[in-house]
């Protein structure tokens, strides 16, 4: 090699040296220096006008009765082979096995993984990603899957405006433990550290599911983490799934967003983005949100008992009223009575 070729080597070295870091190596957060209001300046997308999550105004919303319930394919074949799980700094990651999929979309798409989000105040201090009617969920599963019908891989799906599909699933707190979501929790303790990885027995997908897979919301979004590409269509489930306070607990206390080897552990927490605008988008449901609604068995009895009440009430007043006109007209005739001599 000649002088000038080395130069120009040194010169070319020297400038990738320069030249700021790729952005898949720069370590977003959610809250600090490279926190949510900073994500677009190292990755664009993230400013985009199709973003999320977002917030779903019920009464904005538009029935679609073309919209058919969804159907889960393969999730509660398992198999035998055990699922991957791993804390990548910003979430834990299952890997799914590549015959799950979803059904009931114009393409086929095929399961890759799933991940939660959460936050760090307990019970009803947030900690979901989308919001209905401004109210928060503690905590938020999203299954995702990639156009396999037109796509090789998520790699090359994920920056596509069909790529994905990816199901949010709303997690509030109940009083019962919610035992689907153990075969997840249980192992969280083997992968405190970002970077660690475990395999999980095998188990049944579906169980994490809501029961009520008919009823949902659907609008064209992004991956709520950057690259914040928008290739995702989004179903969001309206039947919420409950988990203990317990089990809430440990998902929000169990995982540290820093390395085995960083001498200071940072606790994994508060990972959710904040709603973004929904600019020109319409919000589909597959239901009629306002009046297609069930009562549940507490709302049938509080409507009972409202009615029960109410006619009570009714009758009292009648008979007060009916007592007061008897008295008056007795009053009346007395005094027209005791009035005459008088005359
Ligand atoms: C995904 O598919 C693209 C296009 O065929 C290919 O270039 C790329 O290497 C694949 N990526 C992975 C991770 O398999
Ligand atoms: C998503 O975008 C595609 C392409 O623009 C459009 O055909 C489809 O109706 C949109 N879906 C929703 C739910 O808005």
């Amino acid at each position: 090699m000649d002088s000038l070729g080395l130069c120009i080597l040194l010169m070319v070295l020297c400038f990738q040296w320069t030249t700021a870091p790729a952005a898949e190596e720069i370590t977003w957060t959610y809250t600090g220096l490279v926190g949510q209001t900073e994500w677009s300046e190292y990755f664009p997308d993230c400013a985009g006008n199709a973003q999320s999550p977002v917030e779903v105004v019920t009464t904005q919303t538009k029935y679609d009765p073309s919209l058919l319930p969804l159907t889960p394919l393969g999730y509660s074949q398992h198999g035998n082979k055990p699922f991957a799980m791993y804390n990548n700094g910003h979430t834990a990651v299952i890997e799914l096995p590549e015959w799950m999929g979803l059904g009931g979309l114009p393409w086929l798409y095929t399961a890759v993984q799933m991940h939660l989000h959460w936050g760090s105040g307990g019970p009803s201090h947030g900690g979901g990603e989308h919001t209905v009617n401004e109210m928060s969920a503690d905590a938020e599963l999203h299954v995702v899957h990639y156009n396999s019908e037109l796509y090789p891989n998520m790699s090359k799906a994920m920056t596509q405006s069909d790529g994905l599909a990816v199901l949010g699933i709303l997690i509030v707190t109940g009083e019962e433990t919610n035992l689907a979501f153990n075969n997840i929790l249980n192992y969280l303790g083997r992968i405190r550290h970002a970077d660690q990885k475990v395999f999980i027995p095998a188990f049944d997908v579906q169980t994490l599911l809501p029961e009520d897979l008919g009823r949902y919301f659907r609008y064209n979004g992004s991956l709520t983490t950057p690259p914040c590409h928008q290739s995702v269509t989004w179903t969001l489930f309206n039947e919420r799934i409950q988990i203990s306070p317990a089990q809430l607990l440990k998902l929000e206390t169990i995982l540290y967003s820093s390395k085995a080897e960083d001498p200071d552990r940072m606790l994994l927490q508060d990972n959710y983005r904040t709603t973004q605008p929904l600019n020109h988008r319409v919000v589909f449901a597959s239901f009629s949100a306002e009046s297609g609604r069930e009562l549940t068995s507490g709302e049938v009895t509080a409507i009972v008992i409202g009615v029960m009440c109410g006619c009570v009430g009714l009758a009292v007043i009648i008979r007060f009223i009916v007592k007061t006109i008897r008295f008056f007209t007795l009053l009346h005739r007395e005094s027209v009575v005791l009035g005459r001599p008088s005359q």
